[in-house]
């Protein structure tokens, strides 16, 4: 074990290299100038994974983002482990608010910044060291497998599945996309919610009126929207719309100073919602504006205005159905405006929560790799983030085990400014997978 270990701390320093030249590549699949960066971004995952030794490595796409495959092939009577992350990263938000520029990896107190750095190029770069630190030749078979459309919900993974299904058929999933609880504790995550988003749009006139001759008398869209929304949460912040699931969280302690430390909420403001920390954050269902399409303030006169309108998010706990959920969402919006105005609610994206059933012999090897990795016991938690595809793969191989591992931690600021990665965790994480790899084949006679 410890001459696998010595090999992951060899392979690190060059590994690094090899994110640090991921992240310089801005490979923001949602925004239609940069998908040529996503292509670049594909072919330099392809070229790592042909130097690491994979013998078979390909680029496909089903009418969406380019995808990576690479295999080593299984050695007789060894289970298959297919190694998951993504390489398209979030857009990187408002410049001026990062400290180095996002695609410019820049370490500082042993993290190293940048977008991407964490979510979810340190994915890829676990899955390199993990393989290179074998050799290039671990004594189970390998399918690495690098989306790049996670951050888009995944549109045509279905296709990629069915595509691509008896190369991606495997005996162990490991998808490396996840959070740690703590820089120095891991996690294995065995529930993620879903999620569910639509538009609402409410109209109240034809056209706008002047404020002076007709407020007070008709109503404007924006104050119906605004009242509408209202109607989502009760005062104490808990989803108030009907037929939502709930399930229960698995047993940790998260103290509140942690949610307060962790989310940079401003003095004075409060939680919202019932329940402790992880029922809130990863067993009950939570609703978020994230936008609203209305007249400016620059562009505001004294109109009433005739239509606005509203996109909502939904997370949905594991156990519940999301197209179910978004339909319960779509009746409340409908039911619930104001004053009789017009309501047209339309569909978004809709992805599947998960819950794991993390018991058995892969996952006592995994748990036993971590513990070696960490020197620290891996705790089981929820996500309240989605990965709505862990549901399709479950489907699409259902004899298939998942785990869910990442190289994420409390300070990432994933999605965020300044995301970053914690140059310790990545090398746990690759240490933890290497392992993982030994325990499942020849090494540790593993049963899959
Ligand atoms: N890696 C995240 C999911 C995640 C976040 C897991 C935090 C654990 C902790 C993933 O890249 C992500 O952002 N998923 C999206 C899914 C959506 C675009 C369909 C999400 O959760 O919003
Ligand atoms: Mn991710
Ligand atoms: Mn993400």
């Amino acid at each position: 074990m410890s001459e696998l270990v010595q090999r992951v701390r060899d392979v690190l320093p060059a590994v690094r290299q090899d994110l640090e030249d991921l992240v310089r590549i801005e490979s923001v699949w949602a925004d239609p100038a940069r998908r040529g960066e996503v292509q670049r971004s594909a072919d330099a995952v392809a070229k790592l994974l042909s130097d690491a030794g994979f013998a078979d490595v390909q680029i496909v796409s089903e009418g969406g983002a380019p995808a990576v495959i690479a295999r080593h092939p299984a050695p007789a009577g060894a289970p298959t482990v297919l190694l998951y992350a993504h390489h398209d990263v979030q857009p990187e938000g408002d410049h001026t608010q990062w400290n180095s520029p996002p695609f410019q990896p820049t370490e500082r107190d042993g993290r190293l910044y940048g977008r991407g750095t964490a979510d979810d190029k340190a994915g890829i770069a676990t899955h390199l060291a993990a393989f290179r630190a074998h050799g290039g030749n671990p004594s189970v078979g390998v399918t690495v497998f690098v989306e790049g459309e996670e951050e888009s919900g995944s549109p045509s993974l279905s296709r990629l599945l069915a595509a691509h299904r008896d190369t991606l058929a495997s005996d162990v999933i490991v998808i490396a996309d996840s959070d740690n609880w703590s820089t120095e504790v891991p996690s294995l995550t065995v529930t993620v919610r879903g999620l569910a988003d639509c538009v609402v749009e409410v109209a109240t006139l034809d056209h706008g009126l002047h404020s002076g001759l007709w407020g007070g008398v008709v109503p404007d869209a924006l104050t119906v929207l605004v009242r509408l929304l209202a109607s989502l949460h009760d005062d104490e912040g808990n989803v108030a719309v009907e037929g939502m699931h709930e399930a229960a969280a698995a047993d940790v302690e998260y103290p509140p100073e942690r949610v307060r430390e962790e989310t940079g909420l401003l003095p004075g403001v409060c939680e919202i919602g019932s329940g402790s920390v992880p029922q809130r954050l990863w067993a009950k269902p939570a609703i978020t504006v994230i936008g609203i399409d209305t007249t400016p303030i620059d562009k505001a006169s004294n109109t009433l205005i005739p239509r606005a309108r509203a996109k909502v998010s939904m997370r949905v706990a594991p156990g519940g159905d999301a197209a179910a959920h978004l339909s319960a969402l779509t009746r409340h919006l409908e039911r619930n405006a104001p004053w009789g105005a017009q309501v047209t609610v339309t569909p978004g994206d809709v992805g599947q929560p998960y819950a794991i059933d993390a018991s058995g012999a892969v996952y006592d090897a995994a748990r036993s790799a971590f513990r070696d990795a960490w020197g620290a016991e891996p705790v089981d938690t929820g996500v309240g983030g989605s990965i709505p595809f862990i549901a399709e793969f479950a489907k699409a191989f259902p004899s298939a085990k998942i785990l869910v591992t990442g190289v994420e931690d409390p300070a990432t600021q994933a999605h965020s400014v300044n995301e970053s990665l914690h140059l310790g965790v990545l090398e746990r994480a690759a240490t933890a997978e290497a392992l993982l790899l030994a325990n499942l084949g020849s090494d540790g006679q593993v049963a899959t």
